[in-house]
């Protein structure tokens, strides 16, 4: 599989508006932990699967006249944190851009929000390229992963179709320097056919944002350092089987590197606990599946929900054996997705 053609249409927009569309992703290797909060540098490299579903679609519109951003999200006026997110990251925008207009912000996002279903890596990918396009900003796809990543780290990885890795950038070095070297780019894979299976088991939001409980993590959790060193290795002959198309290994470092993840937060003062017993339940059914001859391998993400990685040919089969684990939940089917995009037009 290669890694599609990246047509952003960068354009600056003459009319100071654009609507973009981006997709989630999942991670395989996970980024937990932050460096900088502020430039939002992680700890760890990271590398992901941009899924074909819950796409979310945004619209910029600069507004002259406004004192205020005006955001709108689901049809709901934005408030509270999501807003303030939104505004500092447009302040980002118009900083780079040399522009003070405020603009009005309407955002669609078709997956469960806060679910640990990364919907801020779909919302700020969509909101980079559509705020760069409006407010004129001519970014290449390396410059907008580096730009949504201030939003939300794993928006820097939806910039990007099929399978990404975002670099950390140099631990060492000035702000400036890390900053530029911290972004995604795509990752060429081998004759892979993979399906993610994704078990909701709460749509909620959830207890504690990924922020804050990457902060307690990194500053309580003695588990912390060992997991960012093996992530290390992880990353590497995730590299190696991906190439190879090797299902199952892909497969296994995921599991482990997810675990390890969560054994880390487990290990936090206080501990933060994801995980719910339908999580657990669904584990109990990957483990089972692998037991009958199915690769069949569990993710988890800032929230209780599993993503089981799987052979496409083998996702109606995964989604049926997780299915009862979640008796109040959903299962959907993923595969690869695009990379974010600039829609026709602005959008409407
Ligand atoms: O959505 P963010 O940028 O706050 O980070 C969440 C991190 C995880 O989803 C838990 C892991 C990852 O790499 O996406």
């Amino acid at each position: 599989m290669r890694p599609e053609p990246q047509v952003l249409a960068p354009e600056p927009s003459a009319a100071g508006s654009a609507t973009a569309v981006a997709h989630p992703n999942i991670a395989l290797i996970k980024y937990w932990g932050k460096r900088d909060e502020h430039l939002v540098l992680p700890r760890v490299d990271s590398l992901s699967m941009t899924l074909n579903v819950f796409p979310t679609t945004t619209s910029v519109r600069l507004d002259p006249d406004a004192a205020r951003d005006v955001v709108t999200l689901n049809g709901k006026p934005a408030e509270g944190e999501a807003l303030r997110r939104v505004v500092h990251f447009l302040d980002v925008v118009r900083e780079r851009a040399g522009q003070a207009h405020r603009a009005v912000v309407d955002s669609e996002n078709t997956v469960p929000t806060g679910a640990g279903l990364a919907s801020s890596a779909s919302g700020f990918a969509a909101l980079a390229v559509a705020a760069a396009a409006a407010y004129g900003l001519p970014l290449d796809a390396t410059a907008l992963s580096r730009l949504a990543r201030r939003g939300s780290g794993s928006a820097s990885r939806s910039v990007f179709g099929g399978f990404a890795v975002w670099h950390a950038g140099p631990a060492s070095g000035t702000a400036q320097e890390a900053d530029l070297r911290s972004y995604a780019e795509p990752l060429r894979v081998g004759d892979l056919d993979p399906a993610l299976v994704i078990a909701v088991v709460d749509a909620g939001p959830k207890p504690v944002s990924s922020r804050a409980a990457m902060r307690r993590t990194v500053d309580t959790s003695p588990l912390y350092e060992p997991w960012a060193v093996s992530s290390k290795a992880d990353l590497d002959e995730m590299r190696a089987a991906l190439l190879a198309g090797d299902i199952e290994t892909v497969g296994e470092i995921a599991e482990r590197n997810a675990l390890g993840m969560h054994a880390t937060m487990l290990a936090a003062r206080p501990a933060v606990r994801y995980l719910a017993p339908a999580t657990l339940t669904a584990l109990d059914r990957v483990l089972r599946l692998r037991q009958d001859g199915i690769p069949a391998y569990a993710t988890m993400d800032a929230g209780p929900n599993v993503k089981v990685l799987c052979r496409r040919a083998d996702a109606d089969r995964v989604a049926e054996a997780v299915r009862d684990a979640v008796p109040d939940g959903s299962v959907h089917i993923a595969e690869p997705g695009p990379g974010a995009r600039l829609l026709p037009g602005d959008g409407r």
